[in-house]
């Protein structure tokens, strides 16, 4: 949800700036811009479009020379993608230029304001508005006898207090031509330490090139950087603080390699993802789990009686398999909630409950707001989370993670596999403390340490899983039917097939599709049934026929050694027998592989897929 870059050094500024919006371009690709100081010059370049279509051409024909600049890849929330509306914004006088990640709610009230005072804008969006305004702090702090380089800090400083909101920002002004103030309140921002060199970004993949030590941002710090040095202020009460960590992941992690895509490349690193998130995890002796940062006793999570599970996308897929293992190994009764939902609805909660959150990238905007609103309500609140550092990861009381490296493909996929993994483990413990007893406590771990192999004998069948997506890659309509543990991977399904492929996919419980949907099965209506050999089949199997019986086509995700399934659908992908509950971390990837090949089929840029971003930092 918009990606933004700054660097100040020695080097030419804006290939730098370039490669990092190419890194965060996951984050938003409706437009691309960058503002570079040559001197005391404002150079300011920005174009519509992917950053290779416009952006990147543009600095190729006329090259800017410069050593410090800002940069900024956008997903649209005011004003449509055009030149006028990418940013850098730049202030009345021209002199200052500002990217920003976030929304300023309160942006038409200070746009009246400065309009009547004479101020006049090119864009329609809130961040120019945002520019005006800390240039008028600025011109108002002119009398002041300190420095450029103070007084911008301290404009921008004044100027976020009058600002509702959020924002992750970048500012420049061509009077201190040596510096870049960053600030954010509820988008991420971090800082990058190089020698002679400093960063700021949206992420740590823009900079992880260049460096491994970072500063992760609090809300409300503002930070001036030059090349040697760099000051956090706060407009909190508090004073900032400061921490320097270690990038856990390395530059490579964060390539394509020898794949097309990231999101091809970041399915077939799951057996290793898996692994890593079973790493250290598993207690044979006690058929339980372990963890390291949960930061509750055994007995204050043997007490708790309700857990309610919050996400968005694909999480909250993940969040409903948990609810299903929870529920069966531990009694627990779960909800599983919308965040944006959960955040303003007054669900009751019982006063043991425990709150998750579960995000791979730890900004998530409305997941963020339900963390919080269940931590003023006096819960304890949990991140199952992939970003290290992240909001989230940093304000939970404890927590998970994923450890799956980086995640780049809009299309969540590697995450996913990874916090099922961690909920089946988180279940696992919960039911221990419970009445799960030992015998199903060590089937469990025997069936998640044998799904890293299970998964690399399913991604062995990638290109039989193309030729059925080629088959299929030109119906408009799909149906993902599955039951149980099965739903919540139909739906998961259904979700990846709409996000990179734009066909029309529902994901339904199986049984639930004749009380309707049903009507819309036609020969020209595929739909995936989840169908694996457990205590459902049978159910499961006249679900199928009824598909069926009104001549719709099934592919149908089976259990190998099942060769009778072949006669009732019209294309079977098999995946290796395992337990009821473990099924979905197996039958996912099937699903992940057809969205990808109807997806490259259909002629869809798969890891740019249009009108999302990979993190969402608005509402
Ligand atoms: C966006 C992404 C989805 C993702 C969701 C939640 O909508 O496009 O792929 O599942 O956000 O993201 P999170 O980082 O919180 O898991």
């Amino acid at each position: 949800m918009c990606g933004i870059v700054g660097y100040v050094g020695r080097q030419t500024a804006a290939p730098i700036l370039l490669e990092g919006l190419r890194r965060l371009e996951y984050r938003g690709y409706d437009s691309a811009g960058v503002a570079v100081l040559s001197g005391s010059e404002m150079q300011l370049r920005k174009k519509k479009g992917k950053i290779d279509e416009g952006l990147a051409k543009s600095l190729q024909a006329q090259p800017l020379a410069g050593q410090l600049g800002i940069g900024h890849t956008r997903w649209a929330t005011h004003g449509p993608p055009s030149d006028e509306n990418s940013h850098p914004h730049l202030d009345q006088s021209g002199r200052m230029a500002v990217v920003h990640n976030g929304v300023i709610e309160n942006f038409d009230r200070i746009k009246e304001r400065l309009m009547e005072a004479g101020h006049t804008f090119r864009s329609a969006t809130d961040t120019e508005v945002l520019a005006h305004l800390i240039g008028d702090h600025y011109e108002k702090l002119k009398g002041d006898q300190s420095e450029a380089s103070v007084r911008l800090t301290q404009a921008v400083l004044s100027a976020l207090r009058e600002v509702i909101g959020t924002y992750g920002i970048a500012v420049v002004c061509t009077d201190a031509p040596g510096i870049i103030v960053g600030a954010r309140r509820g988008s991420p921002l971090i800082v990058g330490l190089g020698q002679n060199e400093n960063f700021l970004a949206s992420d740590v993949n823009a900079v992880v090139a260049h460096t491994q030590q970072v500063v992760y941002l609090n809300d409300y710090d503002v930070v001036t950087m030059t090349a040697d040095r760099f000051d956090v202020a706060s407009l909190g009460a508090d004073t900032a603080k400061v921490q320097i960590s270690q990038v856990e992941f390395s530059p490579e992690a964060a390539e394509r390699g020898k794949f097309p895509h990231f999101m091809l490349k970041e399915i077939f690193e799951q057996p290793a993802t898996v692994r890593n998130a079973l790493r250290g995890r598993i207690d044979s002796d006690e058929a339980t789990a372990k963890f390291g940062g949960l930061n509750m006793s055994m007995a204050e999570l043997r007490e708790v009686d309700q857990i309610v599970l919050t996400a968005c996308g694909t999480s909250w897929h993940a969040a409903l398999v948990g609810e299903y293992l929870l529920e069966d190994f531990a009694h627990i009764p779960v909800e599983v909630e919308y965040a944006s939902e959960f955040r303003y609805r007054h669900a009751p909660l019982e006063k043991h409950t425990l709150v998750v959150a579960i995000t791979q990238s730890g900004e998530t905007a409305d997941t963020l707001a339900g963390l919080r609103e269940a931590k003023r309500r006096g819960h304890k609140a949990l991140a199952i989370c992939n970003v290290v550092g992240s909001t989230i990861a940093r304000e939970a009381d404890g927590g998970i993670y994923l450890h799956a490296g980086p995640e780049i493909g809009v299309a969540s996929t590697k995450a996913f596999t990874s916090q099922v993994t961690v909920l089946t483990l988180f279940a696992l413990l919960m039911g221990r403390l419970r009445m799960l007893p030992v015998r199903r406590g060590m089937e469990i771990i025997r069936a998640l340490e044998a799904g890293p192999g299970q998964l690399e004998s399913i991604l062995q069948q990638n290109e039989r899983i193309k030729r059925i997506a080629q088959k299929y890659a030109r119906a408009q309509n799909f149906f993902f039917l599955g039951r149980q543990h099965g739903f919540p991977v139909a739906l998961e399904g259904a979700l990846k097939l709409k996000e990179i492929s734009y066909i029309h996919a529902e994901g339904y419980p199986a049984a639930e599709m004749k009380h309707g949907p049903i009507a819309l099965i036609d020969p020209n209506t595929p739909s995936v049934v989840l169908i694996p050999s457990d205590s459902m089949y049978e159910k499961t199997l006249s679900n199928l026929e009824v598909v069926r019986a009104r001549n719709g086509p099934v592919i149908a995700i089976a259990t190998e050694g099942n060769a009778t399934i072949a006669k009732q659908a019209d294309d079977v992908i098999y995946v290796p027998p395992t337990l009821e509950p473990i099924f979905p971390l197996l039958a996912v990837v099937p699903l992940q592989l057809l969205a990808y090949h109807v997806a490259i089929e259909r002629g869809c840029d798969v890891d740019k897929p249009r009108n999302l971003a990979k993190s969402v930092t608005v509402e």
